[in-house]
């Protein structure tokens, strides 16, 4: 009997396996494709690649006002594909050594929970039970596809793309659809705007960017707009065929032609197929319930990442993991939600932490808000052209910072120190005597900390 079996070896899975192990677990961890799981292979790592080859030659194509002129600028997208596949391959190369060096016995096959045997659970996979004290559900979510007519033929067809295909694509496609303003379908859109493809955004909403301040998200919107993105808000995608995407909008059908389509309009948690129902774990339309401490109703078995559906990001499931296995091996850890970063690796970047301004209005909590362009820090003024946002929300009574909102250059590396003031409930007096590195576009939290009263 094994100390812990772990479903699943993305960032959940294979964190927790390595952490067990650490601990000196004997940990067996089942992954029916790649470790590293979609954040690795099909999402995170792979997108900042392809994003980041698009924001160096963005640069280079706008470098005059910086003294670059470039000379025959081209971005290639076979290059830049083959640059993905060698950044996947030597991340994967590392989770496997991770894994190997905490001693986790790693099975590349799908596991199914087959029930309770006497201190623990058996798992199937590939014909052979396995046994152990303690189960970890870690298998993640998959792309939404509603059944809009068209959408899931088109998908078989291979001209609807997911996450997935969209991050392997061999040719840039000349026109572009993506159903979803949300995260994936942003970030898409900035590579292949860059690459060469006519990019439609369709968005249900009024606005992009999701529970994104309202401010940031329009800021971003027009940043979009001024890279030739096309935006179809307020639109309803009612049925997709013949290389057209149908929405409708104030009653009327529009048809926007695409050669190929994205569909990123959100994720589901993995509970189906795993066998949860063989030992009870009770799920609600997010995923496994869980609670503070990452464990399911069902004693010993914990769940952590997408598959809970409470917070869908990387850095989420990598400390939902590591409260679970704290909780396994007896120590007190709790997870606590309400200082989770979140960014968007468009350029310029999004960044935010903490409550937005529409979030604390609908909660009932007074605040206070102070803002200032990016361009008040000495670095982002030598390094940019453009311009960007810094709003920072304290609550009123207290004093403390309860939400930062960045826009622009490095934001997504300045945001956990944003949090950290959350976590701790650093009230704004004390925020201002860290000593922020200068000339450093982080300082542009210490101004807009100065923009508060005492
Ligand atoms: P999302 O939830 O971020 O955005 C989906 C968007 O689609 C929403 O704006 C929604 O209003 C819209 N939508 C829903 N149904 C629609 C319809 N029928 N027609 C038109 N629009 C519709 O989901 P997304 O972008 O698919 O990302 C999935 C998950 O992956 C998210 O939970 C996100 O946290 C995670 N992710 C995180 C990244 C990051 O942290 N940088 C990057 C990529 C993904």
């Amino acid at each position: 009997m094994h100390d812990l079996i772990v479903l699943g070896g993305g960032p959940a899975g294979y964190l927790a396996s390595e952490r067990a192990g650490r601990a000196g677990m004997d940990v067996v961890c089942f992954e029916m494709r790649e470790v590293g799981g979609v954040c690795l292979n099909e999402g995170c790592i792979p997108s900042k690649a392809l994003l980041n080859s698009a924001k160096i030659y963005s640069h280079a194509k706008h470098g005059e006002a910086f003294g670059v002129i470039a000379g025959d600028l081209k971005l290639d997208h076979s290059l830049v594909e083959k640059r993905r596949a060698k950044v996947v391959k030597t991340l994967v190369g590392g989770v496997s050594a991770g894994l190997k060096a905490n001693k986790v016995t790693v099975v590349k096959e799908q596991a199914v929970i087959k029930g309770f045997v006497q201190g623990g659970f058996a798992v199937e996979a590939a014909g052979q039970t396995y046994e152990a004290k303690n189960l970890l559900i870690a298998t993640g979510s998959s792309p939404v596809m509603p059944p809009i007519p068209g959408l899931r033929e088109g998908y078989a067809a291979g001209w609807v793309l997911t996450n997935r295909e969209v991050l392997a694509l061999a040719e840039v496609p000349a026109k572009l659809t993506i159903i979803g303003g949300g995260v994936i379908g942003l970030e898409m859109a900035a590579y292949y705007q860059t690459a060469g493809s006519q990019v439609t955004v369709i968005e249900m909403l009024d606005h992009i960017a999701g529970p994104t301040d309202g401010e940031i998200s329009g800021l971003l919107l027009k940043a979009y707009q001024a890279k030739g993105v096309k935006f179809e808000l307020g639109a309803k995608v009612v049925s997709l065929g013949d290389g057209r995407v149908n929405f409708e909008r104030d009653g009327k059908t529009v048809a926007v032609e695409s050669d190929k389509v994205l569909c990123s309009i959100g994720r589901r948690a993995n509970v189906q197929g795993i066998g949860l129902e063989n030992i009870g774990v009770e799920t609600t339309r997010a995923g496994v319930k869980t609670d503070a401490q990452c464990r399911t109703n069902v004693l010993n078995c914990y769940a952590a990442g997408d598959v809970n559906g409470v917070s869908m990001l990387a850095h989420t499931a990598y400390r939902e993991s590591e409260v679970a296995v704290n909780t396994m091996l007896g120590k007190k850890d709790t997870m606590r939600y309400h200082a989770i970063p979140s960014v968007i690796y468009t350029d310029p970047e999004v960044a935010s932490v903490g409550m937005s301004e529409e979030a604390a209005k609908a909660a009932g909590i007074e605040y206070e808000c102070k803002k200032l362009s990016m361009r008040y820090a000495g670095r982002f003024v030598a390094e940019n052209e453009g311009d960007g946002l810094c709003k920072i929300l304290v609550d009123k009574k207290h004093r403390n910072v309860i939400g930062v909102h960045m826009l622009g250059t490095y934001s997504s590396e300045i945001i956990w120190g944003a949090a950290e003031m959350i976590e701790t409930e650093l009230r704004v007096v004390d925020a201002r005597e860290i000593v922020f590195p200068h000339p450093t576009v982080s300082e542009i939290i210490r101004e807009v900390l100065w923009a508060f009263e005492d």
